[in-house]
């Protein structure tokens, strides 16, 4: 029996303190991701308001820009696109599974829930750049809207249950069908998944129903040269690490990574990540939290020659020694993670949502 460890991280942002208490278990068992039980008007409504783009600024961009269910709710490029005047400097991740995670964003930042993610997602500048008092007067114009908030047990319409609806629309977002769970695996999975476990090392740190531990680790993944090279990318990411309070932002090369919330005295949380989700990956290419790798061959590769190189490196990433042959059959394990895609009417808004509704006729005698 592994020993059982836990860690309390405690960072502060503005006033704010957010408090992360995480608890690694060692050794989690792997099987199906378990589905959450949920309230179907409450996730009705976050669906409808996951796919509208009128919460962003400039209501051209809804969460379902970067998060599109035919790319397994992440969005194919290797750094997603930012709201206009901004660009982006991570890596969309899936959202499939993510209700179950411990901390949420590659580097951990927010460890309290999701109704915080929810709020980071549609205000933050670089991302829908919304101001949450416009996007409830917005919202509060479409009787659609008035309708399903009602029927959610909301009332009227505020931030502060859009906030609720759409973590319990993603809560909805569940692996379902993958071979692995269903035990069609084929012989070379069967091998690749003993590698996993055994020589490779892969366990270590990919483990439980999703294949994480929900903790930061470096293994060296080489930089994205586009975010220092591109000034978009780059200011972005310097205006990020000035309000998270990165004492040299200007000159710094590189994503600290989980750094950006510890401010470790002696650096050596610059350059860890959150081990991300292995399930639903046929869908979610590039990888990594910068998408500089484009298949799982090239992941794998990376893993067999003893990952990047970094002083700060996890003594766990060395190299491996596979034959091609081994390589292959964790590829082909890797493979075995993805399941149905989540692209029907029960997890995708049927229709564009559509913004050009009725005005209320007697809306001089409404109330607010
Ligand atoms: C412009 C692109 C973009 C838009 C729009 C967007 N996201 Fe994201 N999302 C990202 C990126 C990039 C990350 C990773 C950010 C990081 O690590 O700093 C992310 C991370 C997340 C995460 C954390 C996932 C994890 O595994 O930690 C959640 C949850 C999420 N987004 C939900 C939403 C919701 C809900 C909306 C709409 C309100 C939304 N996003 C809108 C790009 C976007
Ligand atoms: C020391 C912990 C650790 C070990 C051991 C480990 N990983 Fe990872 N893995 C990570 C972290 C952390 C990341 C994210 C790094 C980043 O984003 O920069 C990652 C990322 C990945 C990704 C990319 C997923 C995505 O969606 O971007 C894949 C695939 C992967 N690992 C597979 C493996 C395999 C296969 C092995 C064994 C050969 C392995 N990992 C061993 C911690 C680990």
């Amino acid at each position: 029996m592994k020993k059982k460890t836990s860690s309390v991280i405690a960072w502060s942002m503005g006033a704010a303190l957010f408090v992360a208490v995480a608890a690694p278990v060692l050794g989690q068992e792997f099987g199906p991701v378990p589905a959450a039980e949920v309230d179907p008007a409450k996730a009705a409504l976050g669906k409808r308001l996951f796919f509208d783009a009128r919460l962003s600024g400039d209501a051209a961009i809804s969460c379902s820009t970067c998060h599109n269910p035919e790319l397994g709710f992440a969005d194919g490029l290797p750094l997603a696109k930012a709201y206009p005047g901004s660009d982006g400097f991570r890596n969309a991740p899936t959202l499939i599974n993510a209700a179950l995670k411990a901390a949420w964003f590659h580097d951990g930042r927010i460890g309290t829930n999701l109704n915080d993610v929810t709020r980071e997602s549609i205000t933050e500048t670089y991302s829908m750049n919304m101001d949450m008092r416009l996007m409830q007067e917005r919202i509060k114009q479409d009787p659609i809207y008035l309708e399903m908030f009602d029927a959610a047990g909301y009332g009227e319409p505020s931030n502060g249950s859009v906030r609720k609806a759409i973590p319990e629309y993603l809560k909805t977002l569940t692996s379902r069908g993958a071979p692995f769970d269903s035990g069609e695996l084929s012989d070379a999975a069967s091998r690749g998944f003993e590698l996993f476990k055994g020589k490779a090392g892969c366990a270590e740190c990919h483990n439980g129903a999703r294949f994480t531990d929900d903790q930061p680790h470096n293994i060296g993944v080489p930089e994205n040269p586009d975010i220092w090279l591109d000034p978009k990318r780059h200011l972005t990411y310097v205006s990020f690490a000035m309000f998270m309070g990165i004492e040299n932002y200007m000159n710094i090369r590189r994503d600290v990574g989980a750094h950006i919330r510890t401010h470790k005295s002696d650096g050596s949380d610059i350059g860890k990540f959150m081990t991300p989700t292995l399930r639903e990956l046929n869908y979610t290419a590039p990888y990594m939290h910068n998408g500089t790798m484009g298949t799982l061959q090239t992941v794998v590769a990376f893993y067999n020659a003893g990952g990047g190189s970094d002083e700060n490196m996890d003594p766990r990433i060395k190299p491996l020694g596979l034959s091609w042959q081994e390589q292959a059959d964790l590829v082909a394990f890797l493979e075995s993670l993805s399941g149905d895609p989540l692209t029907g009417e029960e997890h995708v808004w049927p229709e564009k949502v559509n913004v050009n509704y009725k005005p209320f006729d007697n809306w001089l005698e409404m109330e607010n």
